[in-house]
């Protein structure tokens, strides 16, 4: 079979492997054929060679869908024919998060693509708890987007209940976007995206986000007051990674309010601790996801409560992985997902 290994920064090497058999399953694995894989963010930074957790050489990829090939002998959850994706965390089960059932923050969480080996290559093996059965309708490119669509759903979940309550995300890329569809599906009274690029914007209105702001064009605090007007908002999340995002939401958010930091940030910012005091804010980290979440995504994308075809900017072929990645870095302000076909 084919595999694309990411040999060193900006390397990819396509190799001839064996495939894994079907006889040498164990009891609860799953032969995947692989079919779709989106590329995120993290993997263009190990592209890159900018993913302080990336051990090389890697196989990248852990946005896919795959049909069933063949099961192990205990697999109930699946069969041979079924559409379907599976998360990318390899978790101890032995740590005191995994123990709690918070098995997103073990602590010796691996996750396929940057610290163990992803499924960039025709056949792949998973473990059946990892595995979500897509709906026999749903697009195999959506089912690539299972992954980020559960980063929103464990991220809003992080948020507390948003019922009723204005919501502003800030950043408005693959995941900030998500976040808001989600936010809104999730019964908020208004959500508002802001960003600084006009083009990731129009693709939140695209995706029914109907309240955009450009913070480059719009000072943040006039630009909310003309959305929200005295009402404010009570929950937010930051999805951009960057300090004057989070200073402004600390600002303005209604006093005993959560934010949630779904960014990874490059440096840390400087924050007012007083402020976070005197008005009782709650920070609160968001990790991936659990299988709640992915069955959840799963539920959402094929109810139509989440959009993603807006999302998706432009797909290649598996002998093109190197042609996909020079493309997202001349269309960096242009593109959001990318997806490989094999
Ligand atoms: N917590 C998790 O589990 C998790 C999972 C996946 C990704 N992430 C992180 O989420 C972040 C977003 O991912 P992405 O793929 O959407 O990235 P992205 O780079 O496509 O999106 C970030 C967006 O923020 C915008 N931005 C820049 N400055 C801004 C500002 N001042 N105000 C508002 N927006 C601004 C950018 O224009 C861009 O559109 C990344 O840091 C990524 O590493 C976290
Ligand atoms: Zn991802
Ligand atoms: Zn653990």
């Amino acid at each position: 079979m084919r595999q694309a290994v990411l040999v060193e920064p900006k390397h990819i090497e396509f190799r001839e492997v064996e495939a894994p058999k079907a006889s040498d399953l164990k009891e609860h694995q799953v032969l995947l054929n692989i079919k779709r894989i989106g590329i995120c963010g993290s993997e263009i930074h190990s592209y890159h060679g900018c993913h302080p957790a990336t051990s090389y050489p890697v196989v990248q990829g852990h946005e896919y869908s795959g049909v069933v090939v063949a099961t192990g002998t205990a697999v109930t959850i699946c069969k041979s024919g079924d559409v379907v994706t599976a998360r990318p965390q390899l978790v101890c089960g032995k740590c005191k998060p995994c123990k709690r059932g918070e098995y997103n923050i073990c602590e010796e969480l691996k996750v396929q693509a940057f610290q163990a080996n992803g499924a960039a290559q025709d056949f792949f093996v998973v473990d059946d708890d990892r595995i979500a059965v897509l709906p026999k309708d749903m697009p195999l490119d959506y089912g690539a987007m299972i992954e980020p669509v559960a980063v929103g759903a464990h991220a809003t979940v992080r948020g507390g209940d948003l019922k009723g309550k204005n919501v502003i995300v800030s950043g408005a890329g693959t995941i900030g976007n998500l976040v808001a569809q989600f936010a809104k599906a999730r019964g908020a009274k208004q959500v508002l995206i802001t960003d600084v690029s006009d083009f990731r914007l129009e693709m939140a209105r695209k995706c029914g986000i109907a309240n955009t702001l450009n913070v480059a064009k719009t000072p943040f605090k006039e630009g909310v007051k003309s959305i929200f007007g005295d009402e404010g908002f009570q929950a937010a999340f930051e999805v951009a990674g960057v300090e004057s995002s989070i200073c402004s939401l600390m600002e303005c958010i209604e006093k005993g309010s959560t934010i949630v930091v779904v960014a990874v940030f490059d440096k840390d910012p400087s924050l007012s601790m007083f402020y976070l005091g005197e008005h009782e804010l709650k920070l609160n980290g968001t990790m991936m996801y659990r299988h709640e979440d992915y069955l959840t995504a799963v539920d959402m994308v094929s109810s139509g409560s989440i959009h993603l075809e807006p999302l998706i900017s432009n797909r290649f072929l598996f002998e093109q992985y190197d042609e996909a990645y020079k493309f997202i870095d001349e269309n960096r302000a242009t593109s959001m997902k990318i997806i490989i076909k094999l």
